[in-house]
C-alpha cells in the first residue's frame, strides 16, 4: 500500500473508493435484484450463502447456517423492502403519523440485511490464520500487531450486550482501522466507516453449537473462520484499489 495514494484520497473527499465498495459484485447483485415491487425504489432480496449450509462444520452446523440464512437473514429482507414501501407509501400520500417508527425499522432491517451479507462474506471453510498485505500492515499499525487486533476484536465482541456485532471496519476520516460492536444491528457505530469483517453474536448465530458460550464461537470465528482475504479485498475496495 502507498502513503501517498491513502493521502491523496484522504484529501480527496474521504476515501471517495468506500461508496463504491457496496457497488462491488456480491454486494451488489445481492441487493439490486427487486424481490417486490416497492414505489420508485428497489426492492432487496436475499442472496445465496457463497458455500453450501454443510460448509463450515464442525465448527458452525447445518441447521444453524440453513435457519440463519432462511429465516433471520430472509426475515431482514422482507422487514427492509417493508419499511421503504410504507414509507414510500407516506411519502406519496403525506400521511406522516407513523414514518418514525418506520425509519427506525428501515435502519434495523436494512443495517441486519446488510450485516449478514458481510457475515457470510466473513467467514470461510479454509478461514482463519492471519492476514498479509495492506491489511496485516494497517493492522500493525493502528493495533501494534496482529494479536493486538485479534484480542481486542474478540474482548468487544463477546462483551457486545444483548444481540449484536463485532466488526473490524476501515474509518476514512481519520485513514485508520476500528474495530466496534454495534448492539442489535443500527446502534453503537462510527458512521462512515466501513465494516470489513463482521461477527454475527445474536444467540441465532451460534445456539445450536455452542448453546450459551458465545466466547467459544468468537474464538472460534476469529480462529478457524474469519476470512481475511475478503477483509483485505474489501480494504482495497475502500480505499479506491
Ligand atoms: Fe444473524
Amino acid at each position: 500500500m502507498e502513503i501517498t495514494r491513502r493521502e491523496a484520497l484522504k484529501h480527496a473527499g474521504l476515501a471517495a473508493g468506500a461508496f463504491s465498495l457496496f457497488g462491488c459484485s456480491t454486494v451488489q447483485q445481492a441487493m439490486a435484484a427487486p424481490a417486490v415491487a416497492v414505489g420508485n425504489a428497489k426492492g432487496y432480496e436475499l442472496p445465496p450463502l457463497p458455500y453450501d449450509y454443510d460448509a463450515l462444520e464442525p465448527h458452525l452446523d447445518e441447521r444453524t447456517m440453513n435457519l440463519h440464512h432462511q429465516r433471520h437473514h430472509a426475515g431482514y429482507v422482507r422487514g427492509l423492502n417493508g419499511s421503504l414501501e410504507k414509507l414510500d407509501a407516506a411519502a406519496r400520500s403525506g400521511d406522516m403519523s407513523h414514518v418514525s417508527a418506520l425509519t427506525k425499522a428501515l435502519a434495523f432491517h436494512g443495517s441486519g440485511h446488510l450485516y449478514h451479507v458481510l457475515f457470510w462474506q466473513s467467514m470461510s471453510p479454509d478461514g482463519g490464520g492471519e492476514p498479509d498485505g495492506a491489511l496485516a500492515e494497517m493492522i500493525e499499525r493502528d493495533f501494534g500487531s496482529f494479536q493486538g487486533l485479534k484480542t481486542l476484536f474478540a474482548t468487544v465482541t463477546k462483551q457486545v450486550q444483548a444481540s449484536g456485532w463485532g466488526v473490524l471496519a476501515y474509518e476514512p476520516l481519520g485513514d485508520r482501522l476500528v474495530v466496534l460492536g454495534p448492539e442489535k444491528h443500527e446502534n453503537v457505530f462510527f458512521a462512515g466507516a466501513v465494516p470489513l469483517l463482521v461477527c454475527d453474536v445474536w444467540e441465532h448465530a451460534y445456539y445450536l453449537s455452542y448453546q450459551n458460550d458465545r466466547g467459544a464461537f468468537v474464538d472460534t470465528f476469529m480462529d478457524e473462520l474469519a476470512n481475511w482475504p475478503t477483509a483485505a479485498a474489501r480494504l482495497e475496495l475502500a480505499l479506491g484499489g
